[in-house]
């Protein structure tokens, strides 16, 4: 398969606790729940926009296909979209970059480690994606220590620059197909 599969096709990934999937009208409830509120938004970048204040915008348009991701992540129990994540800026089918976001209330419980590491493995193991990036603020310790639990390698400090439409210390953070293919390497010799 290559990146060029999933454009009419988006993928869907099943972890042990979650659903990775494409969302629909019919998620506008669940999203409604906890897109606008404020607290994720503290390291983001940016608040909460229209389409989060409204979540029903986000499928008023008949979608262009894109190479790009924005899947929704589900709950498997009861199947209610609890976070979402994209892979995005894809340059040359080689290089992207990842963000994701969950409600507040599933915070902590290990689903951001679960859905983003899913989401790396299909990348690497699915598509010509050899490497995935990501800013984060310095200050959003439960977004680094994610990264790092799937692997990404801390690639260095910006100082007071600029991370979406906010000023601040940002680190920048990347994982390889090779860092992966590493760690399996690794696990067979242990
Ligand atoms: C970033 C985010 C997706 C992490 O998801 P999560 O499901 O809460 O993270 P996990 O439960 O998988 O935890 C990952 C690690 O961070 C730690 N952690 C979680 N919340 C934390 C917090 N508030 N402070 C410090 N560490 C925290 C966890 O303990 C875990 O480390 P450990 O296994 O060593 O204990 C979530 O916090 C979020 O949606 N934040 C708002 C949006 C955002 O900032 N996204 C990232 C943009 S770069």
């Amino acid at each position: 398969m290559a990146l060029a599969d999933y454009i009419n096709n988006k993928p869907v990934i099943e972890t042990d606790r979650l659903l990775i999937r494409p969302m629909t009208v019919l998620d506008v409830p669940a999203l409604r729940k906890w897109m606008q509120d404020r607290s994720i938004y503290t390291y983001w970048g940016k608040g909460p926009g229209k389409a989060e204040m409204y979540p029903e915008l986000l499928f008023e348009k008949t979608e262009r296909p894109t190479k790009s991701f924005h899947l929704g992540i589900a709950n498997k129990q009861n199947n209610e979209v609890i976070g979402d994540l994209w892979v995005y800026l894809i340059e040359n089918d080689r290089m992207a970059q990842v963000a994701i976001r969950l409600s507040k209330e599933e915070h902590g419980k290990g689903y951001g480690t679960e859905a983003l590491s899913a989401m790396i493995r299909f990348c690497f193991e699915n598509t010509e994606l050899q490497r995935l990036w990501t800013q984060v603020d310095v200050r959003n310790t439960a977004s680094w220590k994610m990264l790092e639990k799937c692997s990404y390698k801390r690639e260095g400090l910006i100082r007071q620059g600029k991370m979406v439409n906010t000023w601040c210390d940002y680190y920048n953070y990347g994982i390889l197909a090779s860092d992966i293919k590493q760690e399996v390497f690794n696990e067979n010799d242990s």
